[in-house]
């Protein structure tokens, strides 16, 4: 694929962690890749917490008053996901969540190659 690295590293750094904080001792967190005409979609799985839709809604654009409730309790500064998109995007790629409350999340991402 065509991109920097350690941005690539960086992103996945980024989604694993906040996976590991959403998931119980004894979930499984996975991360795949497929490609699809000229990109490579990666997608990074968990069974974990979970989120709504409204969260959904808001955590790639800066809205640290409102989701400050959740990021207080899981200890975030409530960053990772703004630089993963900036980080992606100035790469050509981007980024999208599929999640269900309660059964778990897929981050994905993609990159042209
Ligand atoms: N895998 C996940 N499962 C459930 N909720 C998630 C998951 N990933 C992210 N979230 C939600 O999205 C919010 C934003 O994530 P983000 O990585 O931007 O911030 P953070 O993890 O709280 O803080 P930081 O990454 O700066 O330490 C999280 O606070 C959490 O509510
Ligand atoms: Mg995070």
């Amino acid at each position: 694929m065509y991109a920097d690295g350690k941005m690539l590293l960086s992103v996945i750094q980024n989604i694993v962690s906040n996976a590991l904080k959403h998931t119980k001792a004894g979930g499984n967190i996975s991360i795949s890749a497929k490609k699809k005409e000229d990109k490579i979609i990666v997608e990074i799985k968990d069974n974990g917490s979970g989120m709504s839709k409204e969260i959904q809604d808001q955590i790639f654009t800066p809205q640290m008053h409102r989701l400050s409730e959740v990021r207080k309790e899981n200890k975030g500064a409530g960053i990772g996901l703004l630089l993963v998109k900036g980080f992606l995007e100035k790469n050509g790629g981007e980024i999208w969540v599929e999640s269900v409350e309660g059964e778990g999340s897929s981050f994905l991402f993609y990159f042209t190659y």
